[in-house]
């Protein structure tokens, strides 16, 4: 029997988080044992990200430390998975001589070769980029809970100036619908409530004829009690079909996580983005036609090459004009490799510094003056368990992906929804008190909105329709 421990710990994006649930997949099949002791473990394995030189310090910080592990035990084998595999290979190998083993996000299937390797006292290397390897068969080990992320997709092929994510992740390519689908129906059966479909892009997805609208629509119709998330959406690929499936489905979240990364046309064109402000903003109108009360949110970047006050300025209002919710913020981080690492990073770190902190100012008073427009209102809750500061509080999300927190309420149960009336908030947080339960999200949600129609299917499942198309 296979007595080797596998310890792994995940940084960076969620797709790396289902990687590696993926990974110990791959490993359980072959008798290791997964653990979360790393005293007990045989196998370290990091899951990396290379998107900023700040998530690779990190990593760079984490090998001092495992040092300490095998100088005391050198049987030890000290593997770096993902990103940082790809981009550094070599580099890491030579320079960073704990590390025996290196496999890139494509290699994975082959993990349990290359640990042999490493155990027969070579270096273990597989940074290959494949075209078409998706993982489609391989079942991902999960513990029980109520949310799931599934990747439909790997890769990207947009090339954005900035990142290097072409570079690491390879080309972009589809997981089946059928997959996806499967999947969901065995999250179903296991209780989960959440699931988030992963890609870069998820906007191309595309499996023969059926694109990313398809792949929600079938995913949202296994089990209407699942609430669908999904991230990334490029701007350039969201069709009307997209927003219409939001719109038709109640437990298709109204929620887009949307990337701007920057308010102005020029830096836009500079980095790739091949969309403009105009554009955007166009997509966000219509979104919130076609989907009444949708809420989005944002990356921006500040401090790309020759961005001028003026363009940090159009940043700031677009950001305004949008209303996001919420925003995840970054000071440019030059990658090399990728075409913006040819351009001079002009914009010195402490102009960076303050135009970041004026953007993440600006997104707290945003995010506060919506959720104040909130008290009063009742929200669908997907409890989540006792919230963080306190046993006698729940804690949950809203569509939106609020968290809100409440009194705790008789028989009430992490994967229950129920009604929760808004009575405080800040930018971050919703408080408020139990009103009722709610047996079906697909009933109260279309009753709520008063936008949607049932029908019924061939199934005899209850689908509901959009009168907003017509
Ligand atoms: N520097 C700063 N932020 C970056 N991102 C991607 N590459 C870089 C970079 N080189 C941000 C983008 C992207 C998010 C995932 O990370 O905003 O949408
Ligand atoms: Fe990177 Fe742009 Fe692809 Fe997003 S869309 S992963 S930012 S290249």
């Amino acid at each position: 029997m296979n007595k080797n421990k596998v310890y792994i710990e995940t940084y960076g994006c969620q797709m790396n988080f289902a990687d590696t649930e993926l990974v110990m997949g791959i490993l359980s099949n072959k008798g290791y044992q997964i653990t979360k002791d790393i005293a007990e473990a045989n196998v370290i394995l990091l899951n990396t990200c290379s998107i900023r030189d700040n998530a690779e310090q990190r990593i760079y910080g984490r090998l001092g430390n495992l040092k300490v592990i095998k100088d005391d035990n050198p049987e030890t084998v000290i593997g770096i998975l993902g990103c940082m595999a790809e981009r550094l290979r070599k580099e890491l190998i030579e320079e960073r001589k704990i590390v025996d083993l290196l496999v890139g996000p494509d290699e994975y299937r082959r993990l349990p070769e290359f640990i042999n390797t490493a155990f027969a006292g070579e270096k273990g290397i597989g940074v290959k980029l494949s075209r078409t390897e998706t993982y489609d068969d391989i079942i991902p080990f999960r513990e029980d809970g109520l949310s799931a992320w599934i990747s439909v997709m790997r890769g990207c092929d947009k090339f954005c100036t900035f990142c290097v994510v072409p570079f690491t992740r390879g080309r972009e390519r589809s997981r089946s619908l059928n997959s996806v689908i499967d999947e969901i129906k065995r999250l179903s059966e296991r209780g989960f409530k959440e699931v988030t479909l992963l890609g870069q892009n998820v906007n191309s997805y595309n499996d023969g004829g059926n694109d990313f609208a398809d792949l929600l629509a079938a995913s949202a119709s296994v089990d209407s009690q699942i609430r669908i998330r999904f991230t990334t959406s490029h701007p350039q690929d969201l069709s009307d079909k997209l927003l219409y499936t939001i719109a038709e489905y109640p437990n298709i979240c109204n929620y887009i996580h949307l990337p701007v990364q920057s308010g102005s046309n020029r830096i836009l064109e500079l980095m790739n983005r091949t969309y403009t402000i105009e554009h955007y903003l166009n997509l966000i109108d219509k979104a919130r036609k076609i989907i009444p009360g949708v809420s989005f949110s944002t990356d921006i970047i500040s401090g790309f090459p020759t961005e001028t006050y003026e363009d940090h300025l159009q940043t700031l209002e677009v950001m305004q004009t949008v209303g996001y919710d919420g925003a995840y913020m970054f000071k440019y981080s030059p990658r090399e490799g990728t075409k913006a690492y040819n351009m001079k990073d002009d914009v010195p770190d402490e102009v960076k510094t303050k135009r970041l902190n004026e953007i993440i100012d600006l997104q707290h008073k945003i995010s506060y003056e919506i959720n104040q427009k909130m008290i009063g209102t009742e929200e669908i809750i997907l409890v989540e368990g006792p919230s963080k500061k306190s046993d006698a509080f729940l804690a949950g999300r809203t569509d939106t992906n609020k968290v809100t927190i409440f009194p705790k309420a008789e028989n009430i149960h992490p994967g229950d929804y129920v009604k929760v009336k808004i009575n405080r908030a800040t930018s971050a947080t919703l408080f408020g008190e139990y009103t009722g339960r709610v047996r079906s999200i697909t009933t109260v949600e279309s009753a709520r909105s008063g936008r949607l129609k049932r029908t019924s299917t061939k199934s005899g499942r209850t689908l509901v329709s959009a009168n907003t198309k017509s």
